[in-house]
Protein backbone atom coordinates (compact mmCIF):
# COMPACT_ATOMS: atom_id res chain seq x y z
CA UNK A 1 0.00 0.00 0.00
CA UNK A 2 1.43 3.29 -1.15
CA UNK A 3 0.48 6.33 0.43
CA UNK A 4 1.37 10.38 0.14
CA UNK A 5 4.41 10.01 2.29
CA UNK A 6 5.77 7.17 -0.27
CA UNK A 7 5.71 10.03 -2.84
CA UNK A 8 8.53 12.41 -1.06
CA UNK A 9 12.02 12.12 -1.88
CA UNK A 10 13.38 11.12 2.17
CA UNK A 11 16.69 11.43 3.91
CA UNK A 12 17.14 8.36 6.54
CA UNK A 13 19.44 8.87 10.03
CA UNK A 14 20.28 7.46 12.87
CA UNK A 15 18.80 9.29 16.19
CA UNK A 16 21.41 7.67 18.61
CA UNK A 17 24.70 6.31 18.35
CA UNK A 18 24.54 4.46 15.29
CA UNK A 19 23.10 0.46 14.76
CA UNK A 20 19.58 1.85 15.01
CA UNK A 21 18.26 -0.96 12.26
CA UNK A 22 18.77 1.74 9.43
CA UNK A 23 19.32 -0.89 7.21
CA UNK A 24 16.15 -2.80 7.67
CA UNK A 25 14.05 0.20 7.26
CA UNK A 26 16.03 0.94 3.81
CA UNK A 27 15.32 -2.39 2.46
CA UNK A 28 11.80 -1.62 3.43
CA UNK A 29 11.38 1.87 1.48
CA UNK A 30 13.00 0.77 -0.94
CA UNK A 31 9.67 -0.65 -2.54
CA UNK A 32 8.36 3.10 -2.89
CA UNK A 33 11.92 4.61 -4.26
CA UNK A 34 13.89 4.62 -7.83
CA UNK A 35 17.04 5.72 -6.35
CA UNK A 36 18.98 4.80 -3.36
CA UNK A 37 22.24 6.67 -1.89
CA UNK A 38 24.76 6.43 0.91
CA UNK A 39 26.10 9.76 1.35
CA UNK A 40 28.63 9.97 4.20
CA UNK A 41 31.08 7.34 6.27
CA UNK A 42 32.25 4.25 4.96
CA UNK A 43 33.01 0.43 5.94
CA UNK A 44 32.66 1.50 9.55
CA UNK A 45 28.93 0.70 8.81
CA UNK A 46 27.12 -2.33 8.81
CA UNK A 47 23.60 -2.63 7.74
CA UNK A 48 22.17 -6.37 7.92
CA UNK A 49 19.05 -7.20 6.06
CA UNK A 50 17.98 -10.51 6.64
CA UNK A 51 16.03 -12.21 4.28
CA UNK A 52 14.80 -15.62 3.26
CA UNK A 53 16.84 -17.01 6.05
CA UNK A 54 19.84 -15.56 4.18
CA UNK A 55 21.79 -12.66 5.75
CA UNK A 56 23.35 -10.19 4.10
CA UNK A 57 25.90 -7.33 5.93
CA UNK A 58 25.93 -4.16 3.79
CA UNK A 59 29.13 -1.81 4.67
CA UNK A 60 29.39 0.09 1.66
CA UNK A 61 26.97 -0.48 -1.16
CA UNK A 62 22.96 0.98 0.22
CA UNK A 63 20.66 -2.03 0.97
CA UNK A 64 18.54 -1.03 -1.92
CA UNK A 65 20.70 -3.33 -4.35
CA UNK A 66 18.97 -6.60 -3.23
CA UNK A 67 15.43 -4.84 -5.23
CA UNK A 68 15.24 -5.25 -9.03
CA UNK A 69 14.79 -1.75 -10.94
CA UNK A 70 16.35 0.44 -8.09
CA UNK A 71 19.42 3.03 -8.95
CA UNK A 72 21.96 2.43 -5.93
CA UNK A 73 24.84 5.39 -5.80
CA UNK A 74 27.66 5.85 -3.53
CA UNK A 75 28.26 9.90 -2.77
CA UNK A 76 30.71 12.28 -2.68
CA UNK A 77 30.67 12.26 1.04
CA UNK A 78 31.41 8.21 1.36
CA UNK A 79 34.98 6.88 1.88
CA UNK A 80 35.48 3.86 0.19
CA UNK A 81 38.15 0.88 0.51
CA UNK A 82 38.59 0.08 -2.84
CA UNK A 83 38.85 -3.66 -1.32
CA UNK A 84 35.96 -3.98 0.80
CA UNK A 85 33.49 -2.38 -2.18
CA UNK A 86 34.59 -5.40 -4.52
CA UNK A 87 34.66 -7.75 -1.62
CA UNK A 88 30.66 -6.96 -1.39
CA UNK A 89 30.12 -6.91 -4.99
CA UNK A 90 31.33 -9.99 -5.41
CA UNK A 91 29.36 -11.59 -2.54
CA UNK A 92 26.32 -9.95 -3.91
CA UNK A 93 26.54 -11.10 -7.20
CA UNK A 94 27.53 -14.92 -5.83
CA UNK A 95 24.33 -14.73 -4.14
CA UNK A 96 22.73 -14.18 -7.15
CA UNK A 97 22.11 -10.50 -6.65
CA UNK A 98 22.47 -8.46 -9.84
CA UNK A 99 25.27 -5.79 -9.56
CA UNK A 100 26.31 -3.55 -12.53
CA UNK A 101 27.35 -0.34 -13.45
CA UNK A 102 23.26 -0.29 -14.64
CA UNK A 103 22.60 -0.56 -11.03
CA UNK A 104 25.50 0.63 -8.89
CA UNK A 105 26.82 4.32 -9.39
CA UNK A 106 30.29 5.13 -7.70
CA UNK A 107 30.87 9.49 -7.43
CA UNK A 108 34.56 10.10 -9.09
CA UNK A 109 34.60 12.79 -5.86
CA UNK A 110 34.38 9.74 -3.18
CA UNK A 111 37.69 9.35 -1.72
CA UNK A 112 39.85 6.10 -1.23
CA UNK A 113 40.94 4.70 2.05
CA UNK A 114 44.53 3.63 1.66
CA UNK A 115 46.37 1.20 3.60
CA UNK A 116 48.40 3.66 5.85
CA UNK A 117 44.76 4.73 6.70
CA UNK A 118 43.78 1.93 8.07
CA UNK A 119 47.54 1.64 9.86
CA UNK A 120 47.47 4.93 11.21
CA UNK A 121 43.96 4.73 12.13
CA UNK A 122 45.22 1.35 14.99
CA UNK A 123 48.02 2.80 15.68
CA UNK A 124 46.57 5.92 16.96
CA UNK A 125 43.92 4.80 18.47
CA UNK A 126 47.07 2.42 21.02
CA UNK A 127 48.84 5.61 21.64
CA UNK A 128 46.05 8.04 22.54
CA UNK A 129 45.07 8.58 25.85
CA UNK A 130 41.86 9.64 25.43
CA UNK A 131 40.49 6.54 23.01
CA UNK A 132 37.54 6.93 20.71
CA UNK A 133 37.42 2.92 20.20
CA UNK A 134 37.15 3.24 16.43
CA UNK A 135 36.56 0.79 13.90
CA UNK A 136 40.10 0.68 12.72
CA UNK A 137 39.03 0.60 9.03
CA UNK A 138 40.68 4.52 8.20
CA UNK A 139 38.46 6.11 8.60
CA UNK A 140 38.90 9.04 10.23
CA UNK A 141 42.65 9.11 8.63
CA UNK A 142 41.49 9.23 5.04
CA UNK A 143 38.76 12.32 5.79
CA UNK A 144 41.69 13.46 6.93
CA UNK A 145 43.69 13.34 4.16
CA UNK A 146 40.93 14.57 2.25
CA UNK A 147 40.32 18.03 4.44
CA UNK A 148 44.21 18.24 4.09
CA UNK A 149 43.67 18.05 -0.05
CA UNK A 150 46.01 14.91 -0.21
CA UNK A 151 43.56 12.41 -0.36
CA UNK A 152 43.39 10.46 -3.36
CA UNK A 153 39.53 10.57 -4.99
CA UNK A 154 38.21 7.77 -6.94
CA UNK A 155 38.71 9.84 -10.38
CA UNK A 156 42.13 9.80 -9.12
CA UNK A 157 42.37 6.32 -8.63
CA UNK A 158 41.29 5.26 -12.01
CA UNK A 159 43.80 7.81 -13.80
CA UNK A 160 46.84 6.04 -13.55
CA UNK A 161 49.16 9.11 -13.49
CA UNK A 162 47.37 10.98 -11.31
CA UNK A 163 47.33 8.00 -9.03
CA UNK A 164 50.97 7.00 -9.12
CA UNK A 165 51.75 11.16 -8.54
CA UNK A 166 49.47 11.14 -5.17
CA UNK A 167 50.46 7.91 -3.90
CA UNK A 168 53.85 9.06 -4.25
CA UNK A 169 53.48 12.18 -2.65
CA UNK A 170 51.69 10.75 0.05
CA UNK A 171 54.01 7.92 0.66
CA UNK A 172 57.35 11.22 0.37
CA UNK A 173 55.14 12.81 3.80
CA UNK A 174 53.99 10.00 5.59
CA UNK A 175 56.70 7.09 5.31
CA UNK A 176 59.15 9.38 7.85
CA UNK A 177 56.25 9.98 9.94
CA UNK A 178 55.39 7.00 10.44
CA UNK A 179 58.80 5.43 11.11
CA UNK A 180 59.38 8.31 13.14
CA UNK A 181 56.54 8.51 15.57
CA UNK A 182 55.38 4.68 15.46
CA UNK A 183 58.29 2.84 14.52
CA UNK A 184 56.44 1.39 11.39
CA UNK A 185 58.14 0.31 8.46
CA UNK A 186 58.11 1.83 5.04
CA UNK A 187 54.99 1.68 3.08
CA UNK A 188 56.52 0.91 -0.52
CA UNK A 189 55.56 2.61 -3.03
CA UNK A 190 55.68 -0.53 -5.99
CA UNK A 191 53.78 -2.47 -4.46
CA UNK A 192 50.96 -0.63 -3.22
CA UNK A 193 50.75 1.20 -6.90
CA UNK A 194 50.93 -2.40 -8.70
CA UNK A 195 48.14 -4.03 -6.12
CA UNK A 196 45.39 -0.96 -5.88
CA UNK A 197 45.76 -0.09 -9.75
CA UNK A 198 44.34 -3.65 -10.26
CA UNK A 199 41.38 -2.82 -7.71
CA UNK A 200 41.16 0.86 -9.82
CA UNK A 201 40.14 -1.21 -12.90
CA UNK A 202 37.59 -3.31 -11.25
CA UNK A 203 35.93 0.01 -10.28
CA UNK A 204 36.18 2.34 -13.16
CA UNK A 205 32.86 1.02 -15.18
CA UNK A 206 30.98 1.97 -11.70
CA UNK A 207 32.16 5.67 -11.73
CA UNK A 208 29.33 8.03 -12.35
CA UNK A 209 29.31 11.55 -12.16
CA UNK A 210 26.13 11.34 -9.64
CA UNK A 211 25.48 15.38 -9.91
CA UNK A 212 25.15 15.28 -13.81
CA UNK A 213 23.57 11.74 -13.84
CA UNK A 214 20.63 12.76 -11.52
CA UNK A 215 20.23 15.84 -13.05
CA UNK A 216 17.78 14.65 -15.99
CA UNK A 217 16.42 12.52 -13.47
CA UNK A 218 14.74 14.67 -10.71
CA UNK A 219 11.63 13.26 -11.13
CA UNK A 220 12.48 10.14 -9.30
CA UNK A 221 12.29 9.27 -5.94
CA UNK A 222 15.15 8.90 -3.78
CA UNK A 223 16.42 7.87 -0.73
CA UNK A 224 18.80 9.73 0.93
CA UNK A 225 20.58 6.59 3.24
CA UNK A 226 22.27 8.02 6.44
CA UNK A 227 24.91 5.39 8.07
CA UNK A 228 26.27 5.86 12.06
CA UNK A 229 23.86 7.71 14.21
CA UNK A 230 23.31 11.72 15.30
CA UNK A 231 25.68 11.82 18.03
CA UNK A 232 28.44 10.33 15.98
CA UNK A 233 28.78 13.49 14.13
CA UNK A 234 31.76 15.23 13.42
CA UNK A 235 30.01 18.57 14.47
CA UNK A 236 27.12 17.16 16.40
CA UNK A 237 27.85 14.42 18.13
CA UNK A 238 29.65 13.64 21.89
CA UNK A 239 33.58 14.77 20.40
CA UNK A 240 35.69 13.55 20.28
CA UNK A 241 34.10 10.21 20.79
CA UNK A 242 32.50 10.88 16.87
CA UNK A 243 32.73 9.11 13.82
CA UNK A 244 34.65 11.68 11.00
CA UNK A 245 32.06 12.33 8.77
CA UNK A 246 28.76 14.77 8.71
CA UNK A 247 25.89 12.09 9.91
CA UNK A 248 22.53 14.38 10.32
CA UNK A 249 20.20 14.64 7.51
CA UNK A 250 21.48 18.42 6.29
CA UNK A 251 24.40 16.32 4.63
CA UNK A 252 21.91 14.33 2.52
CA UNK A 253 22.00 16.41 -0.86
CA UNK A 254 26.04 17.78 0.00
CA UNK A 255 26.90 14.47 0.47
CA UNK A 256 25.30 12.89 -2.27
CA UNK A 257 26.33 15.68 -4.88
CA UNK A 258 22.19 16.59 -5.80
CA UNK A 259 21.64 20.00 -4.44
CA UNK A 260 18.80 20.16 -6.91
CA UNK A 261 16.70 17.28 -5.15
CA UNK A 262 13.83 18.47 -2.74
CA UNK A 263 13.68 16.40 0.34
CA UNK A 264 10.03 16.25 1.95
CA UNK A 265 10.55 14.08 4.80
CA UNK A 266 13.91 13.47 7.21
CA UNK A 267 12.95 10.24 8.71
CA UNK A 268 14.90 9.64 12.02
CA UNK A 269 15.58 5.89 13.34
CA UNK A 270 15.60 5.30 16.88
CA UNK A 271 15.97 1.85 18.46
CA UNK A 272 13.16 0.94 21.45
CA UNK A 273 15.95 1.56 23.98
CA UNK A 274 19.91 2.83 22.93
CA UNK A 275 23.26 1.08 22.50
CA UNK A 276 26.51 2.81 21.72
CA UNK A 277 29.75 0.58 20.25
CA UNK A 278 33.14 2.43 21.64
CA UNK A 279 34.14 5.30 24.07
CA UNK A 280 32.19 8.00 25.02
CA UNK A 281 29.61 9.23 27.21
CA UNK A 282 26.11 7.06 27.09
CA UNK A 283 23.91 8.81 30.40
CA UNK A 284 21.26 5.86 30.93
CA UNK A 285 23.89 2.78 30.14
CA UNK A 286 23.06 -0.07 32.14
CA UNK A 287 25.17 -2.91 33.43
CA UNK A 288 24.33 -6.30 35.25
CA UNK A 289 21.08 -8.68 33.90
CA UNK A 290 19.95 -5.87 32.09
CA UNK A 291 22.66 -4.94 29.31
CA UNK A 292 22.82 -9.18 29.40
CA UNK A 293 18.78 -9.58 28.82
CA UNK A 294 19.48 -6.44 25.85
CA UNK A 295 22.95 -7.85 24.32
CA UNK A 296 21.18 -11.19 24.12
CA UNK A 297 17.93 -10.67 22.93
CA UNK A 298 18.82 -7.45 20.33
CA UNK A 299 21.54 -9.34 19.20
CA UNK A 300 23.99 -6.56 20.35
CA UNK A 301 27.68 -7.55 18.39
CA UNK A 302 28.19 -5.06 16.50
CA UNK A 303 27.72 -5.74 12.60
CA UNK A 304 31.34 -4.72 11.28
CA UNK A 305 33.79 -5.38 14.20
CA UNK A 306 31.76 -7.76 16.46
CA UNK A 307 32.56 -6.03 19.33
CA UNK A 308 29.86 -6.52 21.87
CA UNK A 309 27.56 -2.72 22.11
CA UNK A 310 27.14 -1.41 25.40
CA UNK A 311 23.02 -0.93 26.15
CA UNK A 312 20.72 1.40 27.88
CA UNK A 313 17.13 2.62 28.24
CA UNK A 314 15.80 4.74 25.61
CA UNK A 315 16.95 8.56 25.90
CA UNK A 316 14.27 10.90 25.27
CA UNK A 317 16.20 14.10 26.18
CA UNK A 318 18.93 12.52 23.47
CA UNK A 319 16.37 11.78 21.17
CA UNK A 320 14.73 15.26 21.33
CA UNK A 321 18.11 16.78 20.65
CA UNK A 322 18.56 14.69 17.34
CA UNK A 323 14.85 15.42 16.10
CA UNK A 324 16.16 19.28 16.21
CA UNK A 325 19.57 18.08 14.84
CA UNK A 326 17.80 16.52 11.92
CA UNK A 327 15.01 18.56 11.55
CA UNK A 328 13.14 15.59 11.90
CA UNK A 329 9.35 14.96 10.83
CA UNK A 330 9.00 11.52 11.12
CA UNK A 331 10.26 8.69 13.37
CA UNK A 332 10.41 4.74 12.80
CA UNK A 333 10.51 2.39 16.60
CA UNK A 334 13.04 -0.50 15.95
CA UNK A 335 13.58 -2.87 17.98
CA UNK A 336 10.08 -2.77 20.11
CA UNK A 337 10.12 -6.83 20.34
CA UNK A 338 13.58 -6.95 21.83
CA UNK A 339 11.66 -5.48 25.28
CA UNK A 340 9.39 -7.96 24.98
CA UNK A 341 10.61 -10.18 28.29
CA UNK A 342 10.98 -7.06 30.70
CA UNK A 343 8.29 -6.57 33.28
CA UNK A 344 9.26 -3.33 33.50
CA UNK A 345 10.94 -0.63 30.85
CA UNK A 346 12.56 2.69 31.96
CA UNK A 347 12.41 5.55 29.89
CA UNK A 348 14.92 8.76 30.24
CA UNK A 349 12.74 12.18 30.53
CA UNK A 350 15.49 14.80 31.80
CA UNK A 351 18.98 15.25 33.08
CA UNK A 352 20.00 16.37 36.16
CA UNK A 353 23.27 18.24 37.30
CA UNK A 354 24.14 18.85 40.25
CA UNK A 355 21.13 17.61 42.08
CA UNK A 356 18.73 20.26 39.17
CA UNK A 357 16.83 19.40 36.22
CA UNK A 358 18.49 21.00 33.43
CA UNK A 359 16.51 23.24 31.03
CA UNK A 360 18.82 23.02 28.26
CA UNK A 361 20.80 20.28 26.49
CA UNK A 362 23.99 20.13 27.66
CA UNK A 363 27.55 20.77 26.26
CA UNK A 364 28.82 17.46 27.64
CA UNK A 365 27.22 14.28 28.66
CA UNK A 366 29.52 12.62 31.34
CA UNK A 367 28.44 13.72 34.31
CA UNK A 368 24.83 14.18 34.43
CA UNK A 369 22.35 12.29 35.81
CA UNK A 370 19.31 10.83 34.36
CA UNK A 371 15.79 10.89 35.34
CA UNK A 372 13.76 7.66 34.72
CA UNK A 373 9.92 7.27 33.91
CA UNK A 374 9.32 3.45 34.58
CA UNK A 375 6.79 1.58 32.33
CA UNK A 376 4.90 -1.91 32.49
CA UNK A 377 6.48 -4.08 29.72
CA UNK A 378 4.55 -5.96 27.27
CA UNK A 379 5.44 -9.32 28.36
CA UNK A 380 5.15 -11.21 24.67
CA UNK A 381 6.40 -11.85 21.66
CA UNK A 382 5.14 -8.69 19.38
CA UNK A 383 7.24 -9.91 16.10
CA UNK A 384 4.22 -11.94 14.28
CA UNK A 385 2.21 -8.61 15.05
CA UNK A 386 1.15 -6.27 11.57
CA UNK A 387 -1.30 -3.47 12.97
CA UNK A 388 -0.47 -0.56 16.02
CA UNK A 389 -3.84 -1.51 16.93
CA UNK A 390 -2.72 -4.98 17.68
CA UNK A 391 -0.01 -4.58 19.94
CA UNK A 392 -0.42 -5.08 23.78
CA UNK A 393 -1.69 -2.20 25.47
CA UNK A 394 1.64 -1.59 27.42
CA UNK A 395 3.17 -1.22 24.12
CA UNK A 396 1.02 1.42 23.00
CA UNK A 397 1.42 3.69 26.15
CA UNK A 398 5.43 3.39 25.30
CA UNK A 399 4.98 4.26 21.98
CA UNK A 400 2.11 7.08 22.87
CA UNK A 401 4.63 8.67 25.11
CA UNK A 402 7.65 8.71 22.54
CA UNK A 403 5.51 10.31 20.01
CA UNK A 404 3.97 12.67 22.80
CA UNK A 405 7.54 13.69 24.09
CA UNK A 406 9.18 14.38 21.07
CA UNK A 407 6.20 16.49 19.18
CA UNK A 408 6.76 13.76 16.16
CA UNK A 409 4.79 10.90 14.90
CA UNK A 410 5.62 7.58 14.32
CA UNK A 411 5.22 5.97 10.91
CA UNK A 412 7.14 2.88 11.06
CA UNK A 413 7.39 0.18 13.81
CA UNK A 414 10.15 -2.80 13.23
CA UNK A 415 8.81 -5.42 15.38
CA UNK A 416 11.24 -8.41 14.85
CA UNK A 417 14.56 -9.14 12.53
CA UNK A 418 13.06 -10.63 9.61
CA UNK A 419 12.62 -8.32 6.40
CA UNK A 420 8.68 -8.52 6.36
CA UNK A 421 8.40 -8.00 10.29
CA UNK A 422 7.55 -3.89 10.29
CA UNK A 423 4.57 -1.69 9.66
CA UNK A 424 3.08 1.43 8.90
CA UNK A 425 1.78 3.49 12.80
CA UNK A 426 0.01 6.12 10.66
CA UNK A 427 -0.09 8.67 8.15
CA UNK A 428 0.25 12.51 8.23
CA UNK A 429 0.37 14.48 5.14
P1 LIG B 1 35.36 5.35 13.20
O1 LIG B 1 34.16 5.81 12.43
O2 LIG B 1 35.84 4.00 12.79
O3 LIG B 1 36.44 6.38 13.21
O4 LIG B 1 34.90 5.19 14.73
C1 LIG B 1 34.54 6.30 15.55
C2 LIG B 1 33.43 5.94 16.53
O5 LIG B 1 32.23 5.72 15.81
C3 LIG B 1 33.68 4.66 17.30
O6 LIG B 1 33.11 4.80 18.59
C4 LIG B 1 32.93 3.61 16.53
O7 LIG B 1 32.55 2.51 17.33
C5 LIG B 1 31.71 4.42 16.08
N1 LIG B 1 31.10 3.93 14.85
C6 LIG B 1 31.53 4.12 13.59
N2 LIG B 1 30.69 3.57 12.71
C7 LIG B 1 29.68 3.04 13.43
C8 LIG B 1 28.48 2.34 13.06
O8 LIG B 1 28.15 2.12 11.90
N3 LIG B 1 27.70 1.96 14.11
C9 LIG B 1 28.00 2.22 15.41
N4 LIG B 1 29.10 2.86 15.78
C10 LIG B 1 29.95 3.26 14.80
Amino acid sequence: MTNCLDEMNTALVGLQWGDEGKGKVIDYLCRNSDVIIRFQGGNNAGHTVITGGKKFIFHLIPSGILHKNKICAIGQGVVIDPEVLLDEINNLQKSGVSVTPLNLKISPYSHIIMPYHRIIDSLREQKRIEKIGTTKRGIGPCYKDKVSRCGIRVADFITPEKFALKLKDNLREKNPIFKEAYGQEEFKFKSIYTKYKKLAEKIKPFVCDLTEYFYQKQKKRFLFEGAQGTFLDIDAGTYPFVTSSSVTAANALLGSGLPYIRIGKNLGVAKAYTTRVGEGPFPTEINGKYLEFLQKEGGEFGATTGRPRRCGWLDLVLLRRAVKVNNINSLVITKLDVLGGLKKIKVCTAYKAKGKKLKTFPYYLDKICPEYKEFSGWGQDVSKIKKFAKLPKTAKIYLNFIEKYLKVPISFISVGKEREEIFRKEVTC
